[in-house]
């Protein structure tokens, strides 16, 4: 387990923070002035932040595009999604899709590239590029020094983390870049600018998640931002993973979906990003 003193220096870490990446400010702002409806592509949607951001998303009256790799904890949120749709429109969530869906959900490995890639054909084929990527799946190792830590599980670690990220940036990018604006935030961590025992795999994901953003913002052209967000403490299943029985004492996702509101992205293209704390802070 994580000592307590590491675990308050996370907690203290637990505003929302942005990555001072080079921020293309005019990009973000294309996307958030186009108006109130945003298609927002969230990875890992099957529980914790991503589950709780999609279902506000789609409260909120945006067509959101989710993917995870349980079809089961899908096929929940489908249910979850109907009651949360703003008009009687039904919210018909597919695996496989009709074309007059609202929402878009799919099975996906975020590891695997060429599932990324099948992912991208059908959002460009049922609802066009994403205005807003939310690279949110990701997974932490059983708390253990890194001599423990088998490895396939610091393997699967990384490809998630980071190297599911970079499938993502690999196949959309090019597809906002066409389309000329986009913004993509990468779910890292206080963790990615801090350390500690007992989580070794995770921290080198979440670094490294953060200096691949800061190099892709130099990458990026006019129109198009993107950041590293993280999202402070959340009690979720990773959570538990790494805190045991005290992850209770912290926020559920539900309430940390209100930091997340895309207002908080309009902030994030301002001069005043690292300014931005969660309102319960
Ligand atoms: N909770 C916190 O306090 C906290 C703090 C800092 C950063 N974060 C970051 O926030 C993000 C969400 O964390 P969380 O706490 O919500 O975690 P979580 O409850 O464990 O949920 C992780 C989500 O990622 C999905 N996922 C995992 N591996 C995947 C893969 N290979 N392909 C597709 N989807 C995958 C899971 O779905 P399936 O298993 O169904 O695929 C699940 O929906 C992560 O990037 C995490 O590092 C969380």
């Amino acid at each position: 387990m994580c000592t307590k003193r590491e675990r308050q220096r996370e907690v203290g870490k637990g505003e929302m923070t942005t990555t001072p990446a080079t921020l293309p400010l005019s990009g973000g702002m294309n996307v958030l002035n186009k108006g109130a409806q945003r298609t927002v592509l969230i990875t890992g949607v099957s529980r914790g932040l991503g589950r709780a951001l999609a279902l506000e998303m789609a409260k909120r009256g945006h067509t959101v595009i989710g993917c995870a790799r349980s079809s089961e904890k899908l096929k929940s949120l489908q249910i979850e999604l109907s009651s949360a749709s703003p008009s009687s429109q039904p919210n018909s969530i597919s695996t496989s899709s009709s074309s007059d869906d609202r929402h878009l959900f799919m099975n996906v490995d975020v590891r695997s590239n060429s599932s990324v890639e099948e992912l991208a054909h059908a959002v460009m084929e049922k609802k066009g590029v994403p205005d807003i990527i939310v690279n949110n799946a990701g997974t932490i190792n059983r708390n253990n020094r890194i001599w423990e830590v088998p490895e396939e599980e610091f393997d699967s670690v990384i490809d998630t983390n980071l190297k599911g990220i970079a499938n993502m940036l690999r196949h959309f990018i090019p597809l906002m870049i066409e389309s000329k604006q986009g913004i993509i935030v990468n779910m890292s961590s206080g963790w990615g600018r801090s350390a500690a025992a007992q989580v070794a795999p995770y921290c080198a994901s979440k670094w490294a998640v953060e200096g691949l953003t800061r190099s892709v913002a130099k990458e990026l052209p006019s129109g198009l931002a993107i950041v590293a967000l993280s999202p402070g403490v959340v009690n979720t299943d990773m959570l538990v993973s790494c805190f045991g029985s005290s992850s209770s004492l912290y926020q559920t996702p539900e309430s940390w979906y209100l930091c997340f509101h895309p207002s908080l992205l309009v902030q994030l293209s301002s001069p005043f990003w690292h300014h931005i704390l969660a309102p319960n802070e």
